[in-house]
């Protein structure tokens, strides 16, 4: 039995940020962000929209794009790092019962801006083993309100949004769509590096003591790049070796977009062709799990990504955790 992705669909926010913008917020300049990161704008969810409104719009439009009622999923998967609600209840079960997936269970996936990449695999592993023949994978995020907006290391780097896809059991003949292998890693012991250090079971809010930003994205910056450059030639080395392809046997590379200056500091390292590698982070900023669905729905939309292209995903993020998938499209 083998799966492949069905359709893909995505949704962002309609209001969008300049980097101009956030230099009344914060001291910093177009000039900067743009040369250190490659973003541009960032759309930012208005107070009326959680990741569930966000991931709910997109799961309607791939549900449409592969012709299912939504009775037909048997599984929603959602990949966030910021749920509606902290914890409970999961913000999957929330879009479940709202496009209305009435005979399909529910769980958030937890793995940051790899957490898609997990997201996939899960669903690959459920069609495969016959326990579920049709799944829908989110990433979905709104992490404008979990950013410090007086911090300039973190608040230029992010932006919200969602995209989601259908899994589904494959009934073509080996050789079509499918999705071939995938690779996931974690590296707790860099846990600190990127966190809300406040808030969870660790370190509880106390009121009138807990100061507010420490309920906020936390990053060391420079350990992330470097270990983001490493991830990115891990995952590609290990997909390509074990499947005995090479880079030129590969159409497109879809990584977390984060920042052009890791992408292009990965390829040097790598010795991967950068033009194979997908962008958008200049128009969308870091939407962490949203970033890769995003991108394959903008491929897909301009006809970047066609049937038969082999695809590469790279994810990276908190954790510390990172993965890719190999998938014949
Ligand atoms: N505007 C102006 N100046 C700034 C800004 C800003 N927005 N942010 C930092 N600076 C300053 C710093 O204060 C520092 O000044 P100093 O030298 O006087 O101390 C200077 O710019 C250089 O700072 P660096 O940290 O060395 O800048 P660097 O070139 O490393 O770029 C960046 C910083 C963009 C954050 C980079 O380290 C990076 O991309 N890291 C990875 C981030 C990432 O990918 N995070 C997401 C992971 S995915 C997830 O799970 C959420």
């Amino acid at each position: 039995m083998t799966a492949k992705v069905a359709s893909v669909g995505m949704y962002v926010p309609q209001r969008r940020m300049s980097n101009n913008e956030l230099t009344e917020l914060v001291d910093t300049s177009d000039k900067w962000i743009y040369s250190h990161t490659g973003i541009r704008n960032r759309h930012i969810a208005d107070d009326s929209e959680a990741t569930s409104d966000l991931a709910y719009h997109a799961s309607v439009q791939a549900l449409e794009r592969a012709s299912l009622e939504p009775d037909q999923i048997d599984l929603v998967l959602l990949a966030t790092s910021t749920p509606d609600y902290p914890g409970l209840p999961s913000t999957a079960s929330i879009v479940q019962d709202r496009i209305g997936a009435k005979k399909a269970g529910a769980m958030d996936i937890v793995a940051a801006c790899t957490g898609f990449v997990y997201g996939l695999e899960t669903a690959r592993a459920f069609v495969t083993s016959g326990a579920a023949r049709t799944v829908l994978v989110i990433g979905a995020e709104v992490y404008s309100g979990i950013l410090n907006w007086k911090d300039r290391n973190t608040c230029v780097l992010f932006g919200d949004g969602a995209g989601a896809v259908i899994v589904k059991r494959s009934d073509e003949e080996a050789g079509q769509s499918e999705m071939l292998d995938s690779f996931l890693r974690s590296r707790g012991s860099g846990a600190r590096t990127l966190l809300r250090p406040s808030g969870g079971s660790r370190t509880p809010v106390v009121p009138g003591e807990t100061e507010i930003e420490t309920t906020k994205l936390y990053m060391d910056g420079r350990r992330v790049y470097m270990f983001a450059v490493g991830a990115m030639t891990d995952v590609l080395d290990y997909l390509l070796e074990r499947n005995n392809l090479t880079i030129d046997q590969i159409d497109h590379v879809v990584p977390h977009q984060a920042n052009i200056r890791i992408i292009e500091a990965a390829c040097k390292r790598g010795g991967f062709p950068l033009e194979k590698f997908f962008t958008n982070l200049e128009e969308y900023a870091n939407t962490s799990a949203a970033s890769i669905p995003i991108a394959l729905n903008e491929m897909v939309e301009t006809d970047r990504l066609k049937r038969g292209d082999m695809v590469i995903t790279v994810g990276f993020g908190a954790g510390l955790t990172y993965g890719g998938n190999l998938i014949r499209w």
